[in-house]
């Protein structure tokens, strides 16, 4: 347990409410049931930020598509980037000729997607994009910037609807900033 007081006081304000990321991911739905229609995208979910966006994104999409997923690791139990990216899990599909989007929470440093586009590129997909929800172009350190996505936000440590800090916090139906103290604190 990080704070006996509970979730909800560990945050010092909400900076997306559940209504405004609904909205948001309904846009996004729409616009890549445009831009593939007919095309069977396959949907690739990385574990395990950005369950909470995969799974309402995939209900705003109104054409056929498949779902895999993939866990990597950047960030280990922190809050920096180690510029390491590990496969935890490698998806069950062949992505060869398919029409790819990877579905991630933030893109931050980009070094995970970065990497992983890269990767996943060697296995020859028909195309390969990127859907995150957060973009924190502030703190990019590679040349990357996601296809699609629904918020920017400042360079401040966020957590909720699928974002973490030590783990905690995913459950969240909104996405907030954590009071300093909760991780500067001595647990
Ligand atoms: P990048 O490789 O630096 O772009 O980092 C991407 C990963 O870092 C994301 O998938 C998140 O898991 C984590 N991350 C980056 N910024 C935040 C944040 O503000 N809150 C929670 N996790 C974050
Ligand atoms: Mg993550």
């Amino acid at each position: 347990m990080i704070n006996k007081m509970g979730l909800e006081n560990d945050i010092q304000y909400v900076l997306l409410t559940e209504e405004q990321i609904k909205a948001k991911v309904k846009e996004l739905g729409e616009a890549i049931s445009r831009d593939y229609a007919g095309k069977n995208p396959l949907l690739v979910c990385i574990l395990r930020g950005a369950v909470p966006f995969f799974a309402d994104l995939c209900k705003q999409i109104t054409d056929y598509m498949e779902m895999d997923f993939m866990a990597v690791s950047s960030y280990e139990d922190g809050m920096t980037s180690h510029g390491i990216v590990r496969i935890k899990k490698d998806m069950d599909k062949s992505i060869e000729g398919r029409h790819v989007i990877i579905v991630e929470d933030i893109m931050d440093s980009g070094n995970t997607l970065n990497h992983l586009t890269r990767l996943l590129g060697t296995r020859n997909p028909a195309s390969l994009k990127i859907a995150c929800l957060l973009d924190k172009p502030e703190r990019r350190t590679c040349e990357i910037t996601p296809d699609y996505f629904g918020f920017i936000v400042p360079d401040e440590f966020v957590v909720g609807y699928g974002l973490d800090y030590a783990d905690a916090y995913r459950n969240l139906p909104y996405i907030g900033v954590l009071k300093p103290e909760v991780y500067t604190d001595v647990k």
